[in-house]
């Protein structure tokens, strides 16, 4: 998992958003990262160390001196965790920094950290439109701080305007990234995902019993190893992922419309959508009333989105699924060959907890050469990361001039 055995630095500055740090160092804890908290003054002033002290299992750093405090901590603290996330970020901090003024535990670490840093920055809106405000974060970014923007919103004063630190789960989502390998870092990847929905008239479709949450796994996962990540998606339920550019489809025909444009520039194409083999050959205009006879409709044959791309492809990496009920492996290097793709993500949809809309998936990646890999049951984060595993091999063997097939 992202980030077991990962330590992150929480440094926690005054504002009134320090309660919801509260609750970003317990999701942190419950996807087993080991954190550390170092709160300014002006924190504890919001919020008491001993409730973060309670939440993540360690002693919170408080002050540079005084009874308790580690001589040697304003220097190693930046450097022994694998990433930092200063949340909430006021001015106040986010102008220390920028200037390179030390004068607190939270402040010296930063003077000395060399890890990855995160800043959440959360004010009211007159103080985030304030220049020299936004003046400060250019220079941190400059500096290779990455920086998340507040949302907008309600704000404590009473405004309403821009100034919220994003929820804590946005924060995990973000901190993911920085704690990732970074082996997808300047690559393109295309995924889809969800079903399509194919109008028999205004009110009644024809679907399938996708969710998307492998998709959303993929898409999720590339982006956190640093892809630049454009997910296709036929209607869900579910949230963008963090960092990706999410493209909302309904059918079959919207899917290749938006596919086919996209795919020219990416490195890999991973398709997991349930794409809809037919459609309504006569979509009616208004809708089918009841009536005591039999009803009949005629399909057309959709596009094979796939094998489209797999006859266009030069430089790309694509990969297939194939949803099966029977002869799973056969169907799979079948559809594998058919459609010219690099891997196949065979699925056997008999199964309670794998395939469609549970959590979890159990699956075999088969290659054009070679064994293929029998994965047992895993999360579908856990199958998307292994997916990736081999799209990198890929595309690395072909970057080398290798065939990695
Ligand atoms: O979304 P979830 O609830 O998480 O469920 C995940 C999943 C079961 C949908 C996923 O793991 C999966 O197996 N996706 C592929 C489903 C499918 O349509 O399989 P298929 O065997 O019919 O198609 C083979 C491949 O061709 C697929 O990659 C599909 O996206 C593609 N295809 C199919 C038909 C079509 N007209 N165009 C296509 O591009």
């Amino acid at each position: 998992m992202t980030f077991t055995g990962k330590r992150i630095l929480l440094g926690v500055s005054g504002g009134i958003a320090a309660y919801k740090a509260a609750e970003l160092v317990r999701r942190l804890v419950s996807v087993r990262a080991r954190v550390k908290v170092v709160m300014t003054r002006a924190a504890q002033e919001f919020m008491g160390p001993l409730t973060f002290q309670a939440l993540s299992g360690e002693k919170v750093g408080t002050a540079l001196f005084g009874p308790g405090s580690d001589p040697l901590e304003h220097v190693s603290l930046g450097q022994e965790v694998d990433a930092i996330v200063l949340a909430p970020a006021t001015a106040n901090l986010i102008g220390k920094l920028a200037a390179g003024i030390g004068d607190d535990l939270l402040t010296t670490i930063m003077l000395a950290a060399t890890k990855p840093i995160l800043v959440c920055p959360a004010m009211n809106d007159q103080m985030w439109a304030n220049p020299v405000v936004q003046e400060n974060l250019d220079r941190l970014q400059a500096r290779g701080f990455q920086v998340m923007a507040p949302e907008s919103g309600d704000l404590a004063c009473g405004a309403v305007g821009l100034g919220r630190l994003p929820e804590p789960e946005t924060i995990v989502e973000a901190l993911a990234r920085l704690v990732s390998k970074q082996d997808f870092a300047g690559r393109r990847v295309l995924v889809t995902a969800g079903p399509t929905h194919e109008d028999l008239d205004p009110v009644r479709f024809l679907t399938n019993r996708s969710s998307g949450k492998m998709g959303y796994a993929l898409a999720r996962m590339a982006w956190r190893r640093g892809a630049e990540v454009c997910l296709i998606s036929g209607p869900t339920a579910l949230a963008p992922p963090y960092g990706v550019e999410r493209l909302m489809v309904r059918s079959a025909q919207d899917m290749l419309k938006a596919v086919r444009q996209r795919f020219p520039k990416v490195d890999a194409l991973l398709m997991a959508a349930a794409v809809g083999d037919y459609r309504p050959t006569h979509a009616k205009a208004r809708k089918i009333k009841r009536g005591p006879q039999e009803e009949q409709f005629q399909l057309t044959p959709n596009p094979d989105i796939l094998k489209e791309m797999g006859a266009l492809k030069k430089r790309q990496v694509v990969v297939g699924f194939a949803a099966e009920t029977h002869d799973l492996e056969d169907e799979a290097r079948r559809k594998l060959a058919a459609k010219n793709l690099d891997l196949i993500v065979a699925n056997d949809v008999n199964r309670p907890d794998a395939g469609f809309q549970v959590d979890t998936n159990e699956v075999t990646i088969i290659a054009r050469q070679g064994e293929p890999l029998r994965l047992p049951l895993l999360t579908k984060e856990e199958v998307a990361e292994i997916i990736l595993d081999r799209v990198v091999e890929l595309l690395t063997a072909r970057e080398q001039g290798t065939t990695g097939a």
